[in-house]
This record gives structure tokens, C-alpha cells and sequence, in this order.
């Protein structure tokens, strides 16, 4: 049977850690060559780089690109190495950051740092994207990782639903934008994941956050990246041939029926 990927050729911001490291991974599983575009290569819990971890264990092609996404530049590094492989044909806009705040006193300089990264990095990301793959004739994808923060206000995160709001009517609006270059653009919105992100940056994992949290979720569960991964491959591949400007929830069923 055909891979899912096979002949694509993917960049994923963020790929060294977490949900893009499991998206970078399970791409290479299905078929794809991926180049990792981050600010660092070691895992921030530890292991083997992405990249060589598809290297050693794939038959897929695989690099590491040091970029920082809020650095149109070096998402143009990372899209020329990708282009080693072949044509740009997916982008995975997944690098991001999340805290808890308080709204009224929250600093103009930590306002920017996680809009730039949230949202102005979706945004570089895409334009360097959508220009490649236009230049090229490819018909390829775009994904944008929101949250359910993009789609539901918490009090304790105004700046992150502020962006992933932007993230997914960006994503709507970029679909409108590439639709007739035949290029699809789709957003993952997923509830808490397993990543550092909940276990260092705002802890839940192993917390009564967490037993809170999952109460509401019919799953009863938090995601595991893979969750999330599994997702990501469907919108890449031919399956979601037909699939531009969705928001797929990813959330165990928390937005619509917790
Ligand atoms: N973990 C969750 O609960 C959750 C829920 C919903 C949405 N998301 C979204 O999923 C995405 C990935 O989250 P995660 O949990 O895997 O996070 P993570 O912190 O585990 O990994 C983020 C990765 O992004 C990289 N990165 C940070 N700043 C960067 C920059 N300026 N340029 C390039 N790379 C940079 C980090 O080095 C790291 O490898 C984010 O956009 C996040 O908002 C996460």
C-alpha cells in the first residue's frame, strides 16, 4: 500500500520538542522527509535530536535548521535545505508558547514576545510557505497549530487566546488567499497536551488541574502528542484532499460536548 506522505517534503516549526517532534516523526513514518526549524535541537525533555532520530531509524531523509520563527530569514534557510529533498509541500506552523497571566498588568514586552512567536511566526511562516510552494506549481499544505484557546476565553490566558484566536482566522483567511493555487490551509485546535508545555511552563500534568481538566473532557483525558500527530498527517495527506479553512478540534470532546 502506498505511504500516506510518500514525495512530500515537510518543514515543522518548533519539530524538536513535543507535538512538532511527534508530527515531524509520524511524517517520516508515513513517508515524508522533514526538516526540523527551531531555536535549539535537543528535545526540551530530553533524547535524541528529531531529526536524527529519522536519520537512524527511517528510511527518510531528515535535518535540523536553527530558526527562530519570529526570523523571516531563517524560515527561508530552513524551507532552502527542506528544498534539498525536493518541493516544499507541507509547513506545520506548531512552534509556540503558552503562561498564565494576570490581563490588567501584563507587560507590553511579554504581550510582544508571545504574539510575535504565536502569531507573527504563523504568519512568516506562511508567507514563506505559500511563496515556495506558489513559485513551485506545488500543490501542498499548510497547518497552523491553535488551541482550544482559539476558540474559548480563559481569564488566566487572555494574550494566548488573543493569538491562537488570530492563528485560526488567519488560517481562514490564508485558505481564501491559496485556494486557487490549489494549496489548503487547516488549523488543529488541541486541548491540554502532554508535552513541557503542561508539565514545566504551566504545570497541569500531575496536578488538580489535571483531575479538573479531565472531569470536563468526555475522553477523560489529556492528549498525548500523537493525538495531535495523528491529525496532522490526515490534513497532509490525500485523504483531506477536499479539506481547506477547517478548524479540526483535538480536544477529546471538550468544546463541544464538556
Ligand atoms: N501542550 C499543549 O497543551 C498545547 C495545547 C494546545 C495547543 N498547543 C500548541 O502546540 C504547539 C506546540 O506546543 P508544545 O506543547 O509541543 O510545546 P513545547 O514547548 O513542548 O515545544 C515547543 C517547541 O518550539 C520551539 N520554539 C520555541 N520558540 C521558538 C522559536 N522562536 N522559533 C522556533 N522554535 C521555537 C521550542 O524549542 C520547542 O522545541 C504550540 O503552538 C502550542 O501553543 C499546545
Amino acid at each position: 500500500m502506498a505511504e500516506l506522505l510518500s514525495d512530500a517534503v515537510a518543514v515543522v516549526t518548533g519539530g524538536s520538542s513535543g507535538v512538532g517532534r511527534e508530527i515531524a516523526l509520524q511524517f517520516a513514518s508515513h513517508g515524508a522527509d522533514v526538516v526540523i526549524a527551531d531555536i535549539q535541537s535537543d528535545p526540551r525533555t530530553g533524547g535524541t535530536p528529531t531529526h536524527e532520530k529519522i536519520n537512524t531509524e527511517t528510511d527518510q531523509q531528515a535535518d535540523y535548521v536553527e530558526s527562530d520563527v519570529t526570523d523571516k530569514s531563517s524560515l527561508e534557510s530552513a524551507v532552502d535545505v527542506a528544498e534539498t529533498f525536493g518541493p516544499l509541500s507541507v509547513m506545520v506552523n506548531n512552534a509556540g508558547m503558552f503562561r498564565s497571566e494576570d490581563v490588567l498588568t501584563l507587560s507590553e514586552s511579554d504581550y510582544d514576545q508571545l504574539m510575535d512567536l504565536n502569531v507573527k511566526g504563523v504568519f512568516f511562516g506562511s508567507q514563506v510557505a505559500g511563496e515556495r510552494m506558489r513559485s513551485t506549481g506545488t500543490e501542498g499544505c499548510i497547518i497552523n497549530l491553535s488551541s482550544v484557546a482559539g476558540l474559548q476565553g480563559s481569564g488566566e490566558h487572555a494574550s494566548y487566546c488573543t493569538a491562537k484566536g488570530g492563528v485560526r482566522l488567519f488560517t481562514y483567511a490564508l485558505a481564501d488567499a491559496l485556494g486557487s493555487d490549489g494549496i489548503r490551509v487547516n488549523a488543529l485546535h488541541p486541548g491540554f497536551v502532554e508535552t513541557a508545555m503542561t508539565t514545566e511552563d504551566v504545570p497541569v500534568v500531575g496536578t488538580d488541574s489535571e483531575q479538573q481538566y479531565n472531569a470536563l473532557v468526555p475522553l477523560g483525558r489529556l492528549a498525548q502528542p500523537e493525538d495531535v500527530a495523528n491529525c496532522a498527517v490526515f490534513l497532509a495527506s490525500e485523504l483531506a484532499s477536499y479539506v481547506t479553512g477547517e478548524s479540526l478540534l483535538v480536544d477529546g470532546g471538550l468544546i463541544n460536548c464538556g
